[in-house]
């Protein structure tokens, strides 16, 4: 049997012809997109997917023409979030079309083409032994295949939703032309501050790609009766640790239970409730975010 170590080359398979024809695909498709805008945590579950619907929705609502990319293939929830599991994809003459979740708001993700709501993606192997070393590549030549099949047409603002941790950055600015910035979101808890240090340094000093600012998410809880704030994490600032790592501190999203149940019903937060300090505060991120690009 022939192993790797005996094939000379690339063993025939015109792999290296194969990515770069795929990367000028995807550097054409974003060529239509103005502002490429990743967003990372440290940590899992501290409202990275929550932040890019409803960043998303806000400059939806504003006209803008916004796109998000799930790229968190293994915790994928944009589909879901946005209501739009399930629908039936269209291809268009050059791709697949995006599935529209409301007005100027366009999705694409993994989930869209899973059959059913408890499949979760398992990459095929001979073994699942050998699917651990392929895990990585496989993840990221499907982000890549997204990249250079999706039709997004023109867009404002293409989000896309990085898993957690910090080697996913990376892999991903290998993929695109030029990205417009990051958005680190983190809980004010210490254990997640000290993990989202980590992707801070790896966006700002490792690959020097402009930071947008830091999102601080489930900062406190404000009573609907009487709008007395209490923090949820007591004792820590968000704003400090912005300041320490010298990136724009954007601000902070109380918790809000309807944000939580709009996500699981998949309906927009910002479309359902008006004026509440969370829909406040998300707007005014946004505006600090657009301020940012169109700088
Ligand atoms: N500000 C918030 N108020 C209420 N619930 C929130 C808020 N942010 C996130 N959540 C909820 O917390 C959970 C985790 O959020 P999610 O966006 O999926 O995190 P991540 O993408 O970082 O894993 C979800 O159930 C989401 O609805
Ligand atoms: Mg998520």
């Amino acid at each position: 049997m022939k192993t790797y170590k005996d094939i000379t080359g690339d063993g025939g398979s015109n792999i290296v012809e194969q990515v770069t024809a795929q990367q000028d695909r995807v550097r054409a498709r974003m060529a239509s997109v103005r502002h490429i805008v990743a967003v990372m945590s440290g940590k899992g579950g501290v409202g990275k997917s929550s932040v890019v619907v409803n960043l998303g929705s806000a400059l939806a609502l504003q006209d803008y023409s916004v796109g998000i990319l799930d790229a968190d293939i293994n915790g994928s929830s944009i589909a879901k979030m946005t209501g739009v599991r399930g629908r039936p994809l269209e291809t268009g003459e050059t791709g697949v079309m995006p599935t529209a979740a409301a007005r100027n708001l366009k999705v694409m993700s993994i989930d869209l083409f899973l059959q059913d709501d408890s499949m979760p993606v398992i990459w095929d192997a001979p073994t699942q032994k050998d699917a651990y070393t392929w895990r990585g590549m496989m993840e990221t030549a499907a982000i890549r295949e997204f990249l250079s099949d999706t039709e997004w047409g023109e867009l404002d603002f293409l989000f896309i939703d990085l898993p957690p941790g910090t080697d996913k950055l990376p892999n991903m600015l290998d993929l695109l032309p030029e990205i417009s910035g990051t958005i680190i979101v983190t809980i004010p808890s210490e254990l997640s501050q000290f993990v989202v240090g980590k992707s801070i340094k790896v966006a700002k000093d490792l690959l020097r790609t402009p930071v947008i600012g830091l999102v601080e998410n489930m900062s406190m809880h404000v009573c609907s009766q009487c709008g007395h704030e209490e923090k949820l994490f007591p004792g820590t600032t968000v704003e400090e640790l912005a300041q320490q790592y010298g990136v724009p501190y954007l601000g902070k999203i109380p918790f809000d239970p309807n944000m939580a149940v709009c996500a699981d019903e998949g309906s927009l937060y910002l479309e359902k409730h008006g004026d509440l300090p969370a829909t406040n505060a998300i707007g005014q991120i946004a505006q600090r975010v657009e301020e940012f690009l169109n700088r």
